[in-house]
Protein backbone atom coordinates (compact mmCIF):
# COMPACT_ATOMS: atom_id res chain seq x y z
CA UNK A 1 0.00 0.00 0.00
CA UNK A 2 1.47 3.34 -0.88
CA UNK A 3 -1.80 5.71 0.11
CA UNK A 4 -1.35 8.75 2.73
CA UNK A 5 -2.97 7.00 5.44
CA UNK A 6 -0.27 4.50 5.59
CA UNK A 7 1.93 4.28 8.74
CA UNK A 8 5.15 5.33 7.46
CA UNK A 9 3.60 8.02 5.28
CA UNK A 10 1.59 9.93 8.29
CA UNK A 11 4.55 9.32 10.46
CA UNK A 12 6.54 10.81 7.15
CA UNK A 13 4.33 14.08 7.03
CA UNK A 14 4.06 14.29 10.74
CA UNK A 15 8.38 14.60 11.66
CA UNK A 16 8.44 16.96 8.69
CA UNK A 17 6.12 19.54 10.02
CA UNK A 18 7.35 18.66 13.77
CA UNK A 19 11.27 19.65 12.10
CA UNK A 20 10.09 22.52 10.11
CA UNK A 21 8.21 24.00 13.67
CA UNK A 22 10.37 22.23 16.10
CA UNK A 23 8.40 20.04 18.01
CA UNK A 24 7.44 19.94 22.39
CA UNK A 25 8.97 16.84 24.05
CA UNK A 26 5.84 15.63 24.16
CA UNK A 27 5.45 15.18 20.34
CA UNK A 28 8.79 13.67 19.95
CA UNK A 29 7.50 11.11 22.48
CA UNK A 30 4.73 10.71 20.38
CA UNK A 31 7.02 9.82 17.48
CA UNK A 32 9.31 7.13 19.28
CA UNK A 33 6.66 5.31 20.20
CA UNK A 34 7.88 2.10 18.31
CA UNK A 35 10.87 3.72 17.13
CA UNK A 36 14.64 2.95 18.30
CA UNK A 37 17.23 5.03 16.30
CA UNK A 38 20.24 3.79 15.41
CA UNK A 39 22.72 3.46 18.27
CA UNK A 40 26.25 3.60 17.88
CA UNK A 41 27.97 -0.10 16.89
CA UNK A 42 29.15 -1.36 20.86
CA UNK A 43 31.97 -0.35 22.98
CA UNK A 44 33.96 1.19 19.63
CA UNK A 45 31.78 4.55 19.82
CA UNK A 46 32.09 7.27 19.89
CA UNK A 47 35.87 6.70 20.09
CA UNK A 48 36.36 5.36 16.61
CA UNK A 49 34.46 8.65 15.39
CA UNK A 50 37.05 10.61 12.83
CA UNK A 51 38.72 13.74 14.57
CA UNK A 52 37.01 16.07 12.18
CA UNK A 53 33.59 17.33 13.04
CA UNK A 54 33.02 17.86 8.92
CA UNK A 55 33.91 14.24 7.94
CA UNK A 56 30.97 13.04 7.01
CA UNK A 57 31.12 11.14 3.33
CA UNK A 58 32.56 7.79 4.41
CA UNK A 59 29.17 7.77 6.77
CA UNK A 60 26.95 9.01 4.42
CA UNK A 61 24.91 6.98 1.42
CA UNK A 62 25.89 7.22 -1.93
CA UNK A 63 23.26 7.74 -5.52
CA UNK A 64 23.48 4.84 -7.80
CA UNK A 65 26.30 7.06 -9.72
CA UNK A 66 28.38 7.05 -6.52
CA UNK A 67 27.53 10.64 -5.52
CA UNK A 68 27.40 11.37 -2.26
CA UNK A 69 23.66 11.18 -0.98
CA UNK A 70 23.39 14.20 1.95
CA UNK A 71 20.97 13.29 4.95
CA UNK A 72 17.66 14.53 4.00
CA UNK A 73 16.58 16.61 7.09
CA UNK A 74 18.33 19.47 8.67
CA UNK A 75 18.52 21.59 11.96
CA UNK A 76 20.58 25.27 11.58
CA UNK A 77 20.66 26.29 15.37
CA UNK A 78 22.51 29.79 16.13
CA UNK A 79 23.36 29.93 19.16
CA UNK A 80 25.12 32.70 22.21
CA UNK A 81 26.96 32.23 25.18
CA UNK A 82 25.23 32.27 28.53
CA UNK A 83 28.02 31.88 30.84
CA UNK A 84 31.57 32.47 30.82
CA UNK A 85 33.79 30.50 28.28
CA UNK A 86 35.48 28.80 31.33
CA UNK A 87 36.75 24.75 32.12
CA UNK A 88 33.17 24.28 33.70
CA UNK A 89 31.32 25.15 30.45
CA UNK A 90 33.63 23.10 28.51
CA UNK A 91 32.97 20.15 30.09
CA UNK A 92 29.48 20.62 30.02
CA UNK A 93 29.21 21.23 26.53
CA UNK A 94 32.24 18.04 25.95
CA UNK A 95 30.03 15.50 27.95
CA UNK A 96 26.66 17.04 26.19
CA UNK A 97 28.13 16.15 22.85
CA UNK A 98 29.54 12.72 23.89
CA UNK A 99 26.12 11.40 25.24
CA UNK A 100 24.50 12.13 22.06
CA UNK A 101 27.73 10.32 20.57
CA UNK A 102 26.88 7.66 22.43
CA UNK A 103 23.28 7.38 22.39
CA UNK A 104 22.74 7.51 18.43
CA UNK A 105 25.05 6.10 15.38
CA UNK A 106 26.80 8.67 13.69
CA UNK A 107 25.59 8.75 10.42
CA UNK A 108 22.19 9.45 8.11
CA UNK A 109 20.33 6.86 9.61
CA UNK A 110 21.53 8.48 12.84
CA UNK A 111 22.41 11.53 13.21
CA UNK A 112 25.72 13.91 12.06
CA UNK A 113 26.63 17.24 13.67
CA UNK A 114 29.09 20.26 13.44
CA UNK A 115 29.60 22.76 15.77
CA UNK A 116 31.17 25.44 14.91
CA UNK A 117 32.23 29.39 16.38
CA UNK A 118 31.84 32.97 14.77
CA UNK A 119 34.73 35.23 14.84
CA UNK A 120 32.38 37.01 17.69
CA UNK A 121 32.97 33.96 19.71
CA UNK A 122 36.95 34.70 19.29
CA UNK A 123 36.87 38.05 19.61
CA UNK A 124 36.40 37.47 23.54
CA UNK A 125 39.62 36.23 24.24
CA UNK A 126 42.65 38.04 24.24
CA UNK A 127 44.80 35.89 22.18
CA UNK A 128 43.96 35.92 18.36
CA UNK A 129 43.32 32.72 16.34
CA UNK A 130 46.51 31.87 14.84
CA UNK A 131 48.10 32.19 11.22
CA UNK A 132 47.05 28.74 10.27
CA UNK A 133 42.88 29.75 10.67
CA UNK A 134 41.83 32.16 8.07
CA UNK A 135 38.51 33.53 9.68
CA UNK A 136 38.06 37.01 9.21
CA UNK A 137 34.72 39.10 10.31
CA UNK A 138 31.72 38.12 7.25
CA UNK A 139 31.45 40.70 4.49
CA UNK A 140 28.42 39.83 2.56
CA UNK A 141 29.26 39.63 -1.24
CA UNK A 142 26.06 41.10 -3.12
CA UNK A 143 25.00 40.93 -6.29
CA UNK A 144 22.20 43.49 -6.05
CA UNK A 145 20.94 46.32 -4.10
CA UNK A 146 17.44 44.54 -3.10
CA UNK A 147 20.04 42.49 -1.16
CA UNK A 148 20.61 45.27 1.51
CA UNK A 149 18.46 43.43 4.16
CA UNK A 150 21.16 40.47 5.33
CA UNK A 151 21.69 39.33 8.55
CA UNK A 152 25.00 38.89 9.53
CA UNK A 153 25.80 36.07 12.32
CA UNK A 154 27.73 37.77 14.90
CA UNK A 155 26.35 35.42 18.00
CA UNK A 156 28.98 32.75 18.86
CA UNK A 157 28.07 29.42 17.35
CA UNK A 158 26.52 27.40 14.92
CA UNK A 159 24.86 23.78 15.52
CA UNK A 160 24.26 21.75 12.24
CA UNK A 161 22.25 19.07 13.04
CA UNK A 162 21.62 16.06 9.98
CA UNK A 163 19.88 13.38 9.78
CA UNK A 164 17.94 11.31 7.10
CA UNK A 165 15.05 10.59 10.27
CA UNK A 166 13.85 14.16 11.26
CA UNK A 167 12.91 12.75 14.63
CA UNK A 168 16.96 12.18 15.53
CA UNK A 169 16.92 15.82 14.72
CA UNK A 170 14.53 16.57 16.99
CA UNK A 171 15.55 14.02 19.87
CA UNK A 172 19.09 15.28 19.73
CA UNK A 173 18.00 19.11 20.01
CA UNK A 174 15.75 18.54 22.92
CA UNK A 175 18.42 16.05 24.38
CA UNK A 176 20.79 18.98 23.81
CA UNK A 177 18.53 21.52 25.17
CA UNK A 178 17.48 19.79 27.96
CA UNK A 179 13.92 19.19 26.85
CA UNK A 180 14.49 15.62 27.19
CA UNK A 181 16.75 13.59 30.12
CA UNK A 182 16.83 10.11 27.89
CA UNK A 183 18.01 9.65 24.67
CA UNK A 184 17.28 6.34 22.41
CA UNK A 185 17.04 5.08 25.94
CA UNK A 186 20.30 6.27 27.44
CA UNK A 187 20.15 8.87 30.28
CA UNK A 188 21.36 12.01 29.70
CA UNK A 189 23.55 13.86 32.46
CA UNK A 190 24.29 17.09 30.37
CA UNK A 191 22.92 19.59 28.13
CA UNK A 192 23.69 23.15 26.20
CA UNK A 193 21.32 24.72 28.52
CA UNK A 194 23.29 27.26 30.91
CA UNK A 195 25.74 27.58 28.23
CA UNK A 196 24.08 28.49 25.40
CA UNK A 197 20.80 30.21 24.11
CA UNK A 198 19.46 29.20 21.21
CA UNK A 199 18.96 32.78 19.55
CA UNK A 200 17.86 30.87 15.69
CA UNK A 201 16.55 28.19 14.28
CA UNK A 202 16.65 27.77 10.90
CA UNK A 203 15.65 24.18 9.41
CA UNK A 204 15.99 22.58 5.61
CA UNK A 205 15.79 19.27 3.49
CA UNK A 206 17.36 17.99 0.33
CA UNK A 207 16.66 14.68 -1.29
CA UNK A 208 14.45 13.96 -4.61
CA UNK A 209 11.06 14.79 -4.32
CA UNK A 210 11.21 16.79 -1.27
CA UNK A 211 11.21 20.15 -3.12
CA UNK A 212 8.21 18.85 -5.07
CA UNK A 213 6.09 17.87 -1.73
CA UNK A 214 6.67 20.93 -0.38
CA UNK A 215 6.31 23.70 -3.18
CA UNK A 216 2.75 24.21 -2.50
CA UNK A 217 1.34 27.67 -1.34
CA UNK A 218 5.51 29.03 -0.40
CA UNK A 219 6.33 32.65 -1.36
CA UNK A 220 8.92 32.71 -4.56
CA UNK A 221 7.28 29.70 -6.07
CA UNK A 222 4.74 30.40 -8.57
CA UNK A 223 1.14 28.48 -9.08
CA UNK A 224 1.26 25.32 -11.28
CA UNK A 225 3.77 22.81 -8.67
CA UNK A 226 6.50 23.62 -11.72
CA UNK A 227 9.13 21.87 -9.43
CA UNK A 228 10.35 18.32 -11.23
CA UNK A 229 8.86 15.31 -8.98
CA UNK A 230 12.12 13.88 -8.85
CA UNK A 231 14.21 17.25 -8.32
CA UNK A 232 16.18 17.44 -4.97
CA UNK A 233 16.45 21.12 -4.88
CA UNK A 234 13.69 23.59 -6.01
CA UNK A 235 15.41 24.98 -8.92
CA UNK A 236 15.09 21.38 -10.32
CA UNK A 237 18.22 20.31 -10.48
CA UNK A 238 20.34 17.74 -9.33
CA UNK A 239 23.85 19.02 -7.74
CA UNK A 240 26.76 18.39 -5.87
CA UNK A 241 28.12 15.78 -8.28
CA UNK A 242 31.54 13.89 -6.88
CA UNK A 243 34.07 15.79 -9.66
CA UNK A 244 32.65 19.19 -9.06
CA UNK A 245 32.77 18.94 -4.83
CA UNK A 246 35.84 19.70 -2.65
CA UNK A 247 36.92 16.18 -0.92
CA UNK A 248 37.40 16.47 3.02
CA UNK A 249 41.03 16.71 2.99
CA UNK A 250 40.91 19.67 0.59
CA UNK A 251 38.58 21.54 2.92
CA UNK A 252 41.22 20.56 6.44
CA UNK A 253 42.64 22.69 7.77
CA UNK A 254 46.41 21.22 7.87
CA UNK A 255 48.80 22.85 10.54
CA UNK A 256 48.26 24.67 13.94
CA UNK A 257 45.69 24.22 16.89
CA UNK A 258 42.88 23.96 14.58
CA UNK A 259 44.47 21.05 12.39
CA UNK A 260 41.57 18.45 11.12
CA UNK A 261 39.22 21.57 11.66
CA UNK A 262 37.77 23.68 8.41
CA UNK A 263 36.04 26.68 7.85
CA UNK A 264 32.08 27.02 6.86
CA UNK A 265 30.51 29.57 5.33
CA UNK A 266 26.58 29.56 6.07
CA UNK A 267 24.71 31.89 3.63
CA UNK A 268 20.23 32.09 3.64
CA UNK A 269 19.01 32.50 0.10
CA UNK A 270 15.73 33.52 -0.98
CA UNK A 271 15.08 32.13 -4.06
CA UNK A 272 12.35 33.98 -6.39
CA UNK A 273 11.38 31.75 -8.78
CA UNK A 274 8.07 33.08 -10.73
CA UNK A 275 10.76 34.17 -13.60
CA UNK A 276 12.83 30.81 -13.58
CA UNK A 277 9.54 28.34 -14.03
CA UNK A 278 7.05 30.61 -15.77
CA UNK A 279 9.55 32.87 -18.29
CA UNK A 280 12.15 30.71 -19.26
CA UNK A 281 11.81 27.00 -20.67
CA UNK A 282 13.91 23.56 -19.92
CA UNK A 283 16.81 24.23 -22.11
CA UNK A 284 17.02 28.15 -20.79
CA UNK A 285 17.17 26.88 -17.57
CA UNK A 286 19.57 24.40 -18.06
CA UNK A 287 22.09 26.99 -19.94
CA UNK A 288 21.64 29.23 -16.71
CA UNK A 289 22.63 26.67 -14.56
CA UNK A 290 25.02 24.24 -16.40
CA UNK A 291 25.91 26.26 -19.66
CA UNK A 292 24.43 26.64 -23.09
CA UNK A 293 26.58 24.36 -24.52
CA UNK A 294 24.70 21.43 -22.03
CA UNK A 295 21.37 22.96 -22.92
CA UNK A 296 22.53 22.30 -27.16
CA UNK A 297 23.54 19.00 -26.41
CA UNK A 298 21.12 17.54 -24.05
CA UNK A 299 23.46 16.83 -22.12
CA UNK A 300 21.59 17.37 -18.54
CA UNK A 301 17.95 15.39 -18.75
CA UNK A 302 14.69 16.20 -17.06
CA UNK A 303 16.69 16.92 -13.54
CA UNK A 304 20.42 16.11 -13.85
CA UNK A 305 20.09 12.52 -14.38
CA UNK A 306 22.55 12.07 -17.40
CA UNK A 307 24.65 13.27 -15.76
CA UNK A 308 26.80 10.60 -13.69
CA UNK A 309 29.34 11.99 -11.06
CA UNK A 310 30.48 14.91 -12.80
CA UNK A 311 28.92 17.94 -15.26
CA UNK A 312 31.44 18.31 -17.63
CA UNK A 313 31.36 21.85 -16.79
CA UNK A 314 35.03 22.68 -16.61
CA UNK A 315 35.36 21.30 -20.42
CA UNK A 316 33.17 24.78 -21.78
CA UNK A 317 34.52 26.76 -18.75
CA UNK A 318 36.84 28.61 -21.74
CA UNK A 319 33.84 28.80 -23.78
CA UNK A 320 32.61 31.12 -21.16
CA UNK A 321 33.05 34.70 -23.02
CA UNK A 322 31.98 33.24 -26.28
CA UNK A 323 28.82 32.31 -24.30
CA UNK A 324 28.50 35.28 -22.67
CA UNK A 325 29.05 37.29 -26.00
CA UNK A 326 27.11 34.95 -28.83
CA UNK A 327 23.92 33.62 -26.25
CA UNK A 328 23.32 36.31 -23.78
CA UNK A 329 24.33 33.64 -21.39
CA UNK A 330 26.85 31.95 -18.82
CA UNK A 331 26.16 29.30 -16.86
CA UNK A 332 26.32 29.02 -13.08
CA UNK A 333 28.48 26.07 -12.80
CA UNK A 334 30.53 26.73 -16.02
CA UNK A 335 31.74 30.27 -14.34
CA UNK A 336 32.37 28.65 -11.32
CA UNK A 337 34.47 26.09 -12.62
CA UNK A 338 36.64 28.48 -13.76
CA UNK A 339 37.15 29.29 -9.69
CA UNK A 340 38.75 25.90 -9.37
CA UNK A 341 42.20 25.57 -7.52
CA UNK A 342 44.19 24.04 -10.99
CA UNK A 343 41.34 21.92 -11.75
CA UNK A 344 40.15 21.02 -8.21
CA UNK A 345 37.18 22.34 -6.54
CA UNK A 346 37.83 24.27 -3.25
CA UNK A 347 34.71 24.11 -1.91
CA UNK A 348 32.40 21.12 -0.02
CA UNK A 349 28.95 22.59 -0.28
CA UNK A 350 26.44 21.10 1.71
CA UNK A 351 23.66 23.35 0.88
CA UNK A 352 19.83 22.78 1.34
CA UNK A 353 16.37 23.67 0.58
CA UNK A 354 13.97 25.79 3.08
CA UNK A 355 10.94 26.78 3.60
CA UNK A 356 11.21 28.74 6.73
CA UNK A 357 8.64 31.56 7.01
CA UNK A 358 7.04 29.98 3.75
CA UNK A 359 9.70 31.75 1.82
CA UNK A 360 11.32 29.12 -0.89
CA UNK A 361 15.11 29.52 -0.52
CA UNK A 362 18.12 27.73 0.28
CA UNK A 363 20.38 27.47 3.42
CA UNK A 364 23.97 27.66 1.09
CA UNK A 365 26.48 25.76 3.04
CA UNK A 366 30.09 25.42 2.41
CA UNK A 367 33.89 23.91 3.73
CA UNK A 368 36.60 25.10 2.53
CA UNK A 369 40.06 25.11 3.98
CA UNK A 370 40.39 28.85 4.04
CA UNK A 371 37.51 31.80 3.98
CA UNK A 372 39.80 33.54 1.43
CA UNK A 373 38.82 30.63 -1.19
CA UNK A 374 35.26 30.71 -0.30
CA UNK A 375 35.37 34.70 -1.02
CA UNK A 376 37.16 33.78 -4.18
CA UNK A 377 35.12 31.77 -5.53
CA UNK A 378 31.97 34.15 -4.01
CA UNK A 379 33.28 36.75 -5.56
CA UNK A 380 33.07 34.38 -9.42
CA UNK A 381 29.80 34.17 -9.03
CA UNK A 382 29.40 37.88 -9.57
CA UNK A 383 31.03 37.41 -13.19
CA UNK A 384 31.53 41.06 -12.67
CA UNK A 385 33.79 40.72 -15.90
CA UNK A 386 30.59 39.52 -18.11
CA UNK A 387 29.11 43.34 -17.50
CA UNK A 388 31.05 44.41 -20.72
CA UNK A 389 28.80 41.92 -22.86
CA UNK A 390 26.01 43.41 -21.32
CA UNK A 391 25.34 40.76 -18.58
CA UNK A 392 24.46 42.31 -15.27
CA UNK A 393 22.90 40.54 -12.45
CA UNK A 394 19.55 40.48 -13.80
CA UNK A 395 20.22 39.08 -17.03
CA UNK A 396 21.74 35.72 -18.14
CA UNK A 397 24.48 36.18 -15.55
CA UNK A 398 24.24 32.44 -14.07
CA UNK A 399 21.55 32.32 -11.83
CA UNK A 400 22.29 35.44 -9.70
CA UNK A 401 18.72 36.97 -10.99
CA UNK A 402 16.84 34.48 -8.85
CA UNK A 403 18.84 35.36 -5.64
CA UNK A 404 18.41 37.22 -2.68
CA UNK A 405 21.19 37.32 -0.13
CA UNK A 406 19.37 37.30 3.55
CA UNK A 407 21.88 35.66 6.12
CA UNK A 408 25.84 35.61 5.94
CA UNK A 409 28.15 34.12 8.62
CA UNK A 410 31.21 32.37 8.94
CA UNK A 411 32.37 29.66 11.24
CA UNK A 412 35.50 27.69 12.16
CA UNK A 413 34.55 24.21 12.81
CA UNK A 414 37.09 22.84 14.98
CA UNK A 415 38.47 19.27 15.06
CA UNK A 416 36.20 17.13 17.34
CA UNK A 417 38.53 17.22 20.26
CA UNK A 418 38.58 20.83 20.47
CA UNK A 419 34.88 21.55 19.71
CA UNK A 420 34.07 22.82 23.04
CA UNK A 421 34.50 26.29 23.63
CA UNK A 422 37.91 26.27 22.24
CA UNK A 423 40.09 28.91 23.39
CA UNK A 424 41.72 30.93 20.39
CA UNK A 425 45.22 29.32 21.34
CA UNK A 426 44.45 26.18 23.11
CA UNK A 427 48.27 25.50 23.19
CA UNK A 428 49.00 28.95 24.65
CA UNK A 429 51.08 28.46 27.54
CA UNK A 430 48.50 29.53 30.02
CA UNK A 431 46.06 27.32 28.38
CA UNK A 432 43.82 24.68 29.77
CA UNK A 433 44.56 21.07 29.30
CA UNK A 434 43.84 19.45 26.02
CA UNK A 435 40.10 19.15 25.10
CA UNK A 436 40.48 15.90 25.46
CA UNK A 437 37.44 13.50 26.79
CA UNK A 438 37.56 12.51 29.73
CA UNK A 439 35.42 9.63 31.04
CA UNK A 440 35.74 6.24 29.15
CA UNK A 441 34.42 5.49 26.02
CA UNK A 442 31.23 3.25 25.59
CA UNK A 443 30.02 3.04 29.47
CA UNK A 444 27.10 2.80 31.38
CA UNK A 445 24.69 6.01 30.76
CA UNK A 446 27.23 8.75 30.84
C1 LIG B 1 20.21 28.66 -4.95
C2 LIG B 1 21.49 28.70 -5.05
C3 LIG B 1 22.31 27.72 -5.84
C4 LIG B 1 21.93 26.70 -6.65
C5 LIG B 1 20.51 26.22 -6.98
C6 LIG B 1 23.12 26.10 -7.17
C7 LIG B 1 23.15 25.03 -8.05
C8 LIG B 1 24.28 24.50 -8.60
C9 LIG B 1 24.31 23.44 -9.57
C10 LIG B 1 23.08 22.73 -10.14
C11 LIG B 1 25.59 23.19 -9.87
C12 LIG B 1 26.10 22.17 -10.89
C13 LIG B 1 26.06 20.81 -10.33
C14 LIG B 1 27.14 20.57 -9.32
O1 LIG B 1 28.29 20.47 -9.75
O2 LIG B 1 26.84 20.56 -8.13
C15 LIG B 1 26.41 24.07 -9.06
C16 LIG B 1 27.77 24.09 -9.04
C17 LIG B 1 28.51 24.90 -8.22
N1 LIG B 1 28.04 25.88 -7.39
FE1 LIG B 1 26.13 26.38 -7.09
N2 LIG B 1 24.20 26.77 -6.67
C18 LIG B 1 23.74 27.76 -5.84
C19 LIG B 1 24.47 28.68 -5.14
C20 LIG B 1 25.84 28.67 -5.07
C21 LIG B 1 26.62 29.55 -4.26
C22 LIG B 1 26.08 30.66 -3.33
C23 LIG B 1 27.90 29.22 -4.44
C24 LIG B 1 29.06 29.87 -3.77
C25 LIG B 1 30.09 30.32 -4.34
C26 LIG B 1 27.94 28.11 -5.39
C27 LIG B 1 29.07 27.46 -5.82
C28 LIG B 1 29.10 26.43 -6.74
C29 LIG B 1 30.32 25.76 -7.14
C30 LIG B 1 31.71 26.03 -6.64
C31 LIG B 1 29.95 24.80 -8.09
C32 LIG B 1 30.86 23.79 -8.79
C33 LIG B 1 31.56 24.36 -9.97
C34 LIG B 1 32.58 23.33 -10.46
O3 LIG B 1 32.17 22.33 -11.08
O4 LIG B 1 33.77 23.52 -10.18
N3 LIG B 1 26.67 27.82 -5.75
N4 LIG B 1 25.58 24.87 -8.31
Amino acid sequence: MTDDTTPDRSRRAFVRAAVAAGASAALVGCLEDGTTLQAPAGVEAPSSLPDRQHAWNDALHEDRDGNVSPPEHHVFLGLSLSAEPDETARETVRTALREVEKAIAWGPDGVLFTLGYTPAYFDRFDAPLGDAVDLPEPEPILALTAESDVTVDTNDALLHLASDDGAAVLAVEQALFGDRDRLNGRSLSASLEGVFDRTARRTGFVGPGLPADRQDGLDGIPDGEPVPDEAPFFMGFRSGFRESQATEDRVTIREGPFAGGSTQHFETLELDLEVWYDESDHEQRVARLFSPAHAEREAVGEVGERLGTETGVASVADDVRDHARDEGVVGHAQKLARARDDGTPTLLRRDVNTTDDDVCGVHFVSLQREMSEFTRVREAMLGEEFGRYGLGPRQGNGILRYLRVRRWGSYLVPPRPRRALPRPDPDGEDSEADDAPKEKDGSGDG
